[in-house]
């Protein structure tokens, strides 16, 4: 008997060790473009223990995130959930679907483009300096993502309505980043410092373009192992 449970447990540990690994790709850019995988729909998390954990980190470690945890947490962000309507991950005031995000790297900038599931290159730089302004730990996540309204977006001429229905899309995709990260183990914080202006032109953007918040993501310096 005490041979069968012994055999039994032996059986259950190796058939756990026999679980798919996750793969962890660096992230490369080939002609300008970065193509995401698909979501990783199996990522184990539950929502009452994400919200019960969802937290501000501002210590952030320098360790790069692979492709396949960016790809995850931009789709987590505002991914197409829905390939029927093209619909997404966070709702859209009048389905406006005005936010724009930013991926900001040491390889540069890049726009999610949620179609393809891929990033396009709009910038050589290095904008995360920018994005940190006068907090500078920002500077040290390996990765930033910014998010912009995009007014024109809107189906009306109102510009201060536009604004503030923008404002709160914006705060939806934000909240989705937090429990990504938090599910993930990865640190982010919600920030409305950045220098607005210079981000404005290192990204191209037009009048109606307007940065919102920014979100560094990496892994927490004081708990990383
Ligand atoms: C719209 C918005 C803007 C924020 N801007 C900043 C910021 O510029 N810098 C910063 O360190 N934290 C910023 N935060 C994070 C808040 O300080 C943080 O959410 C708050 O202290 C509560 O902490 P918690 O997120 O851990 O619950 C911002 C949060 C929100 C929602």
């Amino acid at each position: 008997m005490k041979t069968f449970i012994f055999l039994s447990v032996l059986f259950m540990l190796t058939s756990c060790n026999t679980l798919p690994t996750r793969t962890s790709t660096p992230i490369s850019v080939d002609n300008n473009e970065i193509k995401l995988t698909q979501p990783d729909l199996q990522v184990r998390g539950e929502l009452m223990n994400a919200l019960k954990n969802r937290c501000s980190v501002r210590t952030f470690d320098t360790k790069a995130l692979d492709l396949e945890t960016l790809s995850d947490l931009l789709w987590a962000a505002n991914g197409i959930n829905r390939e029927e309507s093209a619909k997404r991950t966070a709702p859209s005031a009048v389905n406006a679907q005005d936010i724009l995000i930013y991926v900001c790297m040491e390889q540069g900038a890049f726009i999610y483009n949620h179609e393809a599931h891929s990033l396009q290159q709009v910038s050589t730089q290095d904008l995360r300096k920018e994005i940190a302004h006068t907090q500078e730990f920002a500077q040290e996540a390996p990765i930033s993502l910014v998010l912009v309204s995009d007014l024109s977006r809107f189906p009306f001429d109102n510009k201060e309505k536009a604004l503030q229905l923008g404002c709160m899309d914006a705060g939806y995709v934000s909240q989705n980043i937090y429990l990504y990260c938090t599910i993930a183990n990865l640190a982010t914080v919600a920030r409305g410092t950045m220098s607005t202006d210079a981000l404005k032109e290192a990204l191209n953007l037009n009048e109606n373009q307007v940065p919102l918040l920014n979100h560094p993501v990496g892994y927490n310096k004081e708990t990383i192992q």
